[in-house]
């Protein structure tokens, strides 16, 4: 169906109850069906919310979604709020119940190119743009609602089906580089990052191999490094080319991982977080 211009112009105001995106049109396709997918399993999770797809145009590459009103996004709600760790905790209980429940279908069943779909064990349905700018908040019942089912635009091929590594490098990088203040982001890392996997460790039963996600994490930032030079983000660009030696780094050696960014990954547990979670938890598995 091709939906008017005129449509989209009004659905874009806020007291619409829909929002319409603009996709690339050689990508819509595959936007509507993680998206459409992603909605049916939020609504069997208390773990996450994904608008509902009203409607899409492959022609256009317009996408007609549910509008949710009182989104905040992770990069500023995290700074404001003293229940971050918390928050971050069940983001990774998300991308968990995401990695373990969404499932391919033949229509749309597109495979990553090495290294990117990783090995055949870890290969799992991707969010693709997993980040801080594309997961929020619900201000009104602090739902976590994840947007923008595309691959993200820095990645050099589109697919649905990729390393569970991808999805967890791109959360980790934007806890350190999507954020206003790159001290406190340093700052804050360790127990953001921490929190984040102990959630997906819970949701997966999957500990986390900090090699692989390492390995990840050089190859994205690379990625997106290119795509910050292509565009002349020069301010993003150099703080990108900042970590890029400390993620490299922390992939040869654990314990420089340990002393960069005074992470253990033998004690990534969370006894507070866990406890207080598990009457929530046992509920909503
Ligand atoms: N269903 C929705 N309801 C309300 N706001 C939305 C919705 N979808 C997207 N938005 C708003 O639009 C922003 C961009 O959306 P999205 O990430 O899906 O598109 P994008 O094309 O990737 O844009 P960007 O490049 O800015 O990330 C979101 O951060 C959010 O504020
Ligand atoms: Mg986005």
């Amino acid at each position: 169906m091709v939906i008017p211009q005129e449509s989209y112009m009004l659905a874009d105001k806020a007291s619409s109850p829909y929002y319409v995106k603009h996709v690339d049109p050689s990508r819509i396709a595959m936007e509507f069906y993680l998206t459409n997918q992603a909605n049916q399993l939020s609504r069997r999770t208390n773990w996450f919310y994904t608008p509902e797809v009203m409607d899409w145009d492959s022609v256009s590459g317009l996408l007609k979604l549910e509008r949710i009103n009182g989104l905040i996004p992770l990069s500023i709600y995290i700074n404001n709020t003293h229940q971050d760790l918390e928050l971050l905790w069940k983001v990774g209980r998300a991308l968990g119940t995401i990695h373990l429940q969404m499932k391919p279908s033949s229509k749309i069943k597109s495979i990553a190119p090495k290294p990117w779909c990783g090995r055949p064990e870890d290969q799992v349905i991707v969010h693709g743009d997993f980040n801080t700018t594309n997961i929020g908040c619900r201000s009104t019942d602090k739902r976590i609602i994840i947007l923008d089912w595309s691959n993200g635009p820095a990645l050099p091929f589109q697919c649905c089906i990729a390393s569970r590594y991808l999805d967890l490098a791109h959360f980790v990088r934007s806890l350190l580089l999507q954020q206003s203040c790159m001290i406190k982001a340093m700052q804050r890392y360790p127990d953001r990052m921490n929190v984040f996997l102990q959630g997906y460790c819970d949701q997966t039963g999957i500990v986390v191999d900090f090699t692989k996600l390492f390995t990840f994490l050089v190859l994205l930032n690379h990625a997106i490094m290119k795509k910050q030079w292509r565009q002349r983000k020069i301010i993003s660009f150099i703080q990108s080319c900042l970590v890029q030696p400390l993620f490299a780094v922390s992939r040869i050696n654990k314990k420089w991982h340990k002393k960069l960014f005074c992470v253990d990954p033998k004690q990534m547990h969370y006894s507070y977080i866990h406890s207080r979670n598990e009457k929530n938890r046992r509920i909503t598995t």
